[in-house]
Parts: structure tokens; C-alpha cells; sequence
């Protein structure tokens, strides 16, 4: 069983003794605490950088402590001493916001605070707020529409079909590449806990999903199999896993270069490719599928999932950006190629998807106005890591996407009329 020895071992930079002493039972600790120490505590908290980890007032009050403490214990000199240096060893091992970094940090990953990254606690916040489950939407007029011989062209029920296809392992793919491959790796505390938040939002996504099928009365295998059986969907599916299975392999740790760079790789293709780019015609397609008023209830759980989306891109370019800040040799002339190609080579392979679901103009689209579309989502991908445009000039033939994107300037959009988003829990709609 891991203990907590182990776990200061590789995470903390905390110095133990050579000789354990017993701990002093909770009860003893409560029993002594006194005003003084409560003070050091909150002071560290905020404390601002400093190069200075332990101050003398901190190492003084700490003493003051610790001689109220074995005032009560009655201990020896040599058992002063230990408790003395472990006292010392405790201090130094608080963490101070110097300490903490995007990856390859040392400092306890146990304490959120005091916070580096702000924005990062401020996406976490923003995600509960905007909590929504899948049972919340109505999907009666779905099914009714599904089901009629004639509510639907075999365009459009090939775009519902490929889209909860693609969508349905896609956001596991993601969900397990958070859990499996970069949460260990990311070396901060309020980074880890919006991944934590993203995890279970991909969970969701992924309950909606699975929940669309099963109210639309799919055949749940011919869906939960398109990423292995049709090729447009396996192609992005299998560019994905290939950078997790990367890093799934028990020995990979970042520390080097190279495995820095492979870490940073991973991260664009899941932000900036897979969720910033392969999700996006399917999005634009069903949306568009709901402004004509069919499959509105989809259409709604895909509102709710791309308002999430665009978090979990904003969250990964700022996660991108501060590991090149913080590592700008890793963002070399080779790394910033190579991330280009991923973003154009992702382009492609949606663009190849957008042909293939639509062979025909179908909901007021076409694949060229959608490679139009994906060649301008390209570009603003990379943009957004410090890149050059790939496709100068690409407009944006679907500015109602954009518009969607912030739920609260569409509040007549849907026959279920969205008024209030952030009601942690609940949402209310106009009937
Ligand atoms: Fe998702
Ligand atoms: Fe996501």
C-alpha cells in the first residue's frame, strides 16, 4: 500500500528524518495549538513570491510552538532536537508560488494554494457554474421526427448518424487521455483540478450521447462502432490515440527534452486538433440541423457540449502557452513544424470527414463552405499558439457559430428557449 512516505518521495521536496518519532495524536496537536500558529498558516497562504522560503518570524514562531509542545511531553534534549529539525523540514516544505510550475515541478501537489495560475481556478469555477445534465432536455419531438418516415432526408439522418458516431468514443478518447496520460504529468494543482472538472464534463458529453441513442432507439452497436468502421470516423479517432498511447507506457516521464516536447505534442493534439478541430464540422452540421427546427433536442445537448468545448480549447492554449513560457527552448524551430503540420494535417482530416457526411449541400452547407469554415478554425488554432497562419484569408462562412458559442445572445434560438445558463444544477427554459 502506498504510504505517505512513499508519496513525499516523488512529489514533495520535504526532508524526513533518518529516525521517525511517533506522531503526537491529533488530539495532543488541537490541545496546543495556539493563536501564534494559526497566524503562521494564514500568512504562508498569502504570502507573496519570495525567494526566502522560511522567515525568522516563521522559524521563531514555530519554535514558540514547539516549546509549548514539549513543555506537555516533558521530553528529552535529543528528542527536542528531532522534533526541532522536523518542525524546520516541515517549514521548508510549504509551498510557495516560485516553487510551482506547468511540468517537471517538485512542489507538493497537495496544496492548491496560493494559486499561480489563476485563470486556471477561475475555468474551474466557470465549469460548475455551467453544470447541466442530458435528462434536462427535452427529446420528445427527436424521437417523434426520428421515427416519421418522412421527417428526415437520408442526408440528414446520415449527419445525426455520423455525428453521435464520431462524438460518442471521441469524447472517451479524450476523457482517458486527461486521465491516462496527462494528469500525472501536469505538475499543478489548479491546473489538475480543472482536469478533474473536464473529466466529468466528458462524461457527460459522453452520457448525452449514449443518451440520444438510446432515446432515438439507435442500434448502439452500428453507433459505438463507426470509430473502427467507417473510415472518416476511424481515421480522426486513430490520429488521436496515437498521442496517448505515447504517453500511456508506465515509463514515460517528462524531465528531458524530448519527452517534454512529446508531452507538449500530446496536449496540441488534443486541445488544438481533436477538440479544437475535429469537433467542429459535426458541431456546425447538427446546430445547423437545429436552426431549421429538427432533432432540436440533439441539437440542444450539442449547444451545451460545445459551450463546454470551448473551454476545455481556451484551458489547453493556456496550458500550452505556459509550458512554452516557462520552457521556451522546448518551442524550437523543429517543435513549432511539427506542431504547424499536426494542426494542418487534423484540418485535413476534418475536411475529408465534412466530405464524406456530405456529399451533397445539405442544411444550408456544403463541403466547400465547410472546408472554408475548417480552414478558418485552423488558422485561428494557430494563432493562438503563436503560429502563422496555414489558409490566409479564410473567412468565416457560419458566423451564427460564434454567436452560439455564448448561449446567453441565443435566447430565442431553439423551440426550448435557453434563459439562464449558470444555475449550477438546474436549467430553466420558456415553454
Ligand atoms: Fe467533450
Ligand atoms: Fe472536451
Amino acid at each position: 500500500m502506498l504510504s505517505w512516505e512513499d508519496y513525499y518521495k516523488d512529489e514533495a521536496p520535504v526532508k524526513r528524518e533518518e529516525t521517525k518519532k511517533p506522531e503526537p495524536r491529533l488530539s495532543e496537536v488541537t490541545e496546543t495549538k495556539t493563536d501564534q500558529e494559526q497566524t503562521v498558516q494564514t500568512e504562508v497562504v498569502t504570502a507573496p513570491e519570495s525567494e526566502t522560503l522560511v522567515t525568522e518570524d516563521m522559524n521563531s514562531e514555530a519554535m514558540q510552538n514547539l516549546e509549548n509542545y514539549t513543555t506537555m511531553k516533558e521530553p528529552t534534549e535529543a528528542e527536542l532536537e528531532k522534533v526541532r529539525a522536523r518542525m524546520a523540514n516541515a517549514l521548508e516544505g510549504r509551498v510557495q508560488v516560485g516553487q510551482k510550475a506547468m511540468i517537471n515541478s517538485k512542489a507538493d501537489l497537495n496544496q492548491l494554494v496560493p494559486f499561480k495560475y489563476k485563470w486556471a481556478w477561475e475555468k474551474y469555477l466557470d465549469g460548475t457554474a455551467n453544470h447541466w445534465m442530458p435528462q434536462e432536455i427535452n427529446m420528445t419531438a427527436d424521437i417523434a421526427l426520428w421515427k416519421s418516415d418522412d421527417g428526415l432526408t437520408e442526408d440528414e439522418r446520415t449527419i445525426v448518424k455520423r455525428s453521435l458516431g464520431f462524438f460518442s468514443t471521441a469524447d472517451s478518447l479524450v476523457a482517458n487521455n486527461i486521465v491516462l496520460a496527462v494528469y500525472k504529468h501536469i505538475t499543478n494543482p489548479e491546473c489538475r483540478q480543472y482536469l478533474l472538472r473536464q473529466a466529468f464534463e466528458e462524461a457527460i458529453h459522453t452520457h448525452a450521447y449514449q443518451y440520444c441513442v438510446e432515446s432515438l432507439g439507435m442500434d448502439e452497436g452500428e453507433i459505438f462502432n463507426m470509430y473502427r468502421e467507417v473510415p472518416c470516423v476511424e481515421a480522426k479517432a486513430a490520429w488521436g490515440l496515437k498521442y496517448t498511447q505515447a504517453l500511456e507506457d508506465p515509463t514515460f516521464e517528462t524531465g528531458t527534452p524530448e519527452k517534454d516536447k512529446e508531452f507538449l505534442a500530446n496536449l496540441i493534439a488534443y486541445y488544438c486538433v481533436l477538440e479544437g478541430m475535429f469537433f467542429y464540422c459535426g458541431f456546425s452540421q447538427i446546430l445547423s440541423m437545429g436552426r431549421r427546427n429538427k432533432m432540436t433536442g440533439v441539437s440542444e445537448q450539442f449547444q451545451y457540449i460545445m459551450r463546454d468545448e470551448s473551454m476545455h480549447v481556451n484551458f489547453g492554449i493556456d496550458v500550452i502557452n505556459s509550458i512554452i513560457n516557462e520552457n521556451p527552448s522546448l518551442w524550437d524551430e523543429e517543435m513549432r513544424k511539427r506542431a504547424s503540420d499536426m494542426i494542418v494535417e487534423g484540418t485535413q482530416l476534418e475536411i475529408d470527414y465534412a466530405r464524406d457526411t456530405m456529399p451533397r449541400g445539405v442544411l444550408g452547407m456544403n463541403a466547400k463552405t465547410m472546408e472554408e469554415y475548417l480552414k478558418y478554425v485552423c488558422n485561428r488554432r494557430l494563432t493562438q499558439i503563436n503560429l502563422p497562419e496555414a489558409y490566409p484569408g479564410a473567412d468565416n462562412p457560419f458566423p451564427w457559430m460564434s454567436e452560439i458559442m455564448d448561449l446567453r445572445k441565443e435566447k430565442n434560438f431553439f423551440e426550448t428557449r435557453v434563459i439562464e445558463y449558470q444555475v449550477g444544477g438546474s436549467l430553466k427554459f420558456d415553454d
